[in-house]
């Protein structure tokens, strides 16, 4: 059984507007890594939104580990509780993600929402800060850094959460050379390690450091 698993979903935002997402199908097994490909405005983001539960098609079934993700299932705390701490979403835009008083908070939050012990969470989050080198940065406000620096805030803060299933949209836009030197195998790592990792890219290199199996949105292949 696939783990996640798309069947002829349509999506538009509004009943006026055309759908951005029309029969798209895809199944990705446990501890396959996917790129999702496909122009500006084709629907990626869109797409990792419906995985994600926060928007849901009109039409087709999402199902996760064999469960139908629907409005009702996340309704219920529990269940939607479960269903969050399996998946890591990275925003294409960081700064929806950040609100935290400093980036050791922010990387902290997650694992302190899980309710785990606070030695747990402090190895976690000093865990994080390390692979990122972010310690210079640690007690800054998330809102004052640079873009690139707040997409590794945002990232370190996925990671601490230690999800199966990572997806990332658009993980090394806006890095520098040095930075995305870095991170580049790292995601490798996580895959080694046998995450479900689905990303959104335009970089070419990323889909080879990751070995991905390229899916197309939008355009004819999706029609
Ligand atoms: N909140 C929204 N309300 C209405 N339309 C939206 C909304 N968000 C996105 N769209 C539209 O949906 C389409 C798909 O957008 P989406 O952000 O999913 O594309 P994308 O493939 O992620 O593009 P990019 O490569 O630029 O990140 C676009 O035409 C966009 O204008
Ligand atoms: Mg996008």
């Amino acid at each position: 059984m696939p783990l996640i698993e798309l069947e002829r979903i349509c999506f538009s935002y509004t009943p006026e507007d055309a759908p951005v997402l029309r029969d798209f199908s895809l199944s990705v097994e446990a501890g396959e890594c996917v790129a999702l490909r496909g122009d500006n405005g084709a629907g990626k983001t869109t797409l990792f939104r419906i995985l994600n539960g926060l928007s849901f098609p009109q039409e087709g079934v999402y199902r996760f580990d064999g469960e139908a993700v629907t409005p009702a299932l996340l309704k219920n705390q529990r269940r939607a509780k479960l269903f969050h701490k399996r998946i890591g979403y990275l925003f294409q835009n960081p700064d929806v993600m950040l609100f935290n008083a400093s980036v050791r908070e922010e990387i902290a939050f997650g694992p302190r929402q899980m309710g785990l012990p606070e030695a747990e969470i402090a190895a976690r989050t000093a865990d994080c800060l390390a692979l990122f080198g972010l310690e210079p940065l640690a007690d800054k406000a998330p809102y004052h850094l640079s873009g690139g620096q707040k997409k590794q805030v945002a990232l370190a803060a996925v990671l601490s959460l230690n999800p199966e299933v990572l997806i990332l949209d658009e993980p090394l836009a806006g890095l520098d050379a040095r930075t995305r030197g870095r991170l580049l195998p790292l995601l490798a790592e996580l895959r080694q390690a046998g995450k479900t990792l689905l990303v959104a890219t335009h970089d070419e290199g990323l889909v080879e450091a990751l070995d991905a199996r390229t899916v197309r949105v939008g355009g004819m292949h999706n029609a």
